[in-house]
């Protein structure tokens, strides 16, 4: 120890140091002679620094572990036995978003545990759902969501509109998915949106409809795009008004799969005219017509093109980041048939369970079930029209039938449907 210069000690490592600036010494308490030179908080910082990246590490390989678990439930196969038990048919339409499901957790995966000299990322893949009115679109969506671990939020895109109009931003679908989440904003990042009634925020100037300038759509459209397109997504907590100084919260949206999905009633005359350009243009004159029995929508909508989404009012930036179509079918009198008594929520088990709660034995004959899908087939809402017409026939009996304690069988019969007669009641 010099005798001119005054030395302080560092409580830690015992150093003697004749500051020279305060850096050399950056904590001294002169009071209390309590000093920590610059070397131990050099240390100490690159002690927290790898215990930090350790801690990080660690968690990706948690993440990444979890998601291999995950993964083992959702197998794409498992995902559309699932579905098989819900919705009638649309083999297809299951099979797409099986194996978008699953493509999902994997390049979450990715993600978590690719190395540095590996392929940056694996790109998402969003899908784009159509088909016809009650064809089981926003059923098997939200079937789907159900089986799933990851967080999945709903939104009707027809409730949206354009920062400043009446009505939701879009940013409360990221909102949606954010409470889906539990408030948790990492898991938020890796979920699911499902947009429904996509089509309806079509351009009016599209070729599908009449009104020439709609800058309403088109607005949300772009703002549409932004989330597709991966942004910092900010919004208020729910309940909260939007001012200046309102808390906001934070979600990148890079990450998140979004599926949107309509009807776009309309879509198969696009569809039809443009084949029909083409088709005379190399001269394979009646390719659309009489290729199958099956009927002409079913035939048209499977070869729905982004350009013809173009022509209905879709901007081509969003179409471009919906790479995977997938088509729903029209359902036909023996599909509408099975989702009455088959899905494992169908109508007929229902009441079937609601009559049994009054010692009821109810029964259906077959031939007042096809007419019952015949009556759907007609009102052209596909299967969404099935319980209505049910519940028409059931309502004097489930309003009579609680009058008596007594154990009974009611039979409805296709007269029951058809002309509104009151069912057989007999004792058992
Ligand atoms: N393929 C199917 N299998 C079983 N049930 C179905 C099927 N399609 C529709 N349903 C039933 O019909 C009802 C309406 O279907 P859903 O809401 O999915 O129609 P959608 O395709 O979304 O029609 P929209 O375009 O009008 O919204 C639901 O209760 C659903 O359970
Ligand atoms: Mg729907
Ligand atoms: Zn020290």
């Amino acid at each position: 120890m010099s005798n001119n210069e005054p030395a302080i000690q560092c409580s830690f490592c015992k150093r003697r140091i004749v500051p020279k600036s305060q850096y050399d010494l950056p904590i001294y308490d002169p009071r209390s002679d309590f000093a920590i030179c610059a070397h131990c908080i050099k240390d100490i910082y690159h002690a927290i620094e790898a215990h930090e990246a350790d801690q990080q590490d660690q968690q990706k390989v948690e993440a990444a572990a979890s998601i291999d678990q995950e993964m083992a439930n959702i197998k794409p196969h498992l995902v559309k036995d699932y579905l098989d038990q819900y919705i009638i048919n649309q083999d297809r339409a299951k099979k797409i978003l099986s194996v978008a499901i699953y493509n999902h957790y994997k390049r979450m995966k990715y993600g978590f545990d690719h190395k540095d000299d590996e392929l940056d990322e694996i790109e998402k893949s969003n899908v784009i759902i159509m088909g016809p009115s009650g064809c089981g679109k926003t059923a098997l969506l939200s079937h789907l969501a159900k089986r799933l671990d990851i967080p999945f939020a709903v939104t009707d895109a027809s409730s949206l509109t354009e920062a400043g109009f009446v009505g939701s931003d879009v940013e409360v679908a990221v909102r949606n998915l954010y409470y889906a989440a539990n408030k948790d904003v990492s898991r938020c990042e890796h979920g699911i949106i499902y947009l429904d009634e996509f089509d309806k925020i079509a351009r009016k100037s599209g070729e599908n409809n009449t009104i020439t300038a709609d800058p309403g759509h088109e607005g949300v459209q772009q703002a549409l795009l932004k989330m597709l397109e991966g942004n910092e997504v900010e919004f208020t907590a729910r309940g909260q008004r939007k001012h200046p100084e309102a808390p906001t919260i934070k979600v990148n949206t890079k990450n998140i799969l979004f599926i949107v999905g309509g009807a776009f009633v309309g879509i198969e005359k696009i569809i039809a005219k443009r084949l029909k350009k083409t088709d005379s243009n190399i001269g394979f004159g009646a390719k659309i017509e009489g290729q199958s029995e099956k009927p002409e929508y079913n035939q048209l909508i499977h070869q729905v093109t982004p350009e013809d989404l173009m022509k209905f009012g879709i901007i081509p930036e969003i179409i471009g980041r919906l790479p995977v179509i997938c088509t729903l079918e029209t359902l036909d009198e023996d599909a509408l048939l099975r989702i009455l008594t088959e899905p494992r929520n169908a109508p007929v088990k229902q009441y079937k369970k609601l009559m049994e709660m009054d010692k009821v034995d109810l029964e259906f004959d077959e031939a007042a079930l096809r007419a019952v899908a015949k009556k759907a087939i007609e009102r052209k809402t596909g299967a969404r029209s099935l319980k209505g017409i049910i519940e028409d026939t059931m309502l004097d009996i489930m309003f009579d039938i609680p009058r008596s304690d007594a154990p009974r069988r009611v039979t409805i019969t296709e007269d029951c449907i058809n002309n509104h007669t009151a069912p057989a009641v007999e004792e058992i």
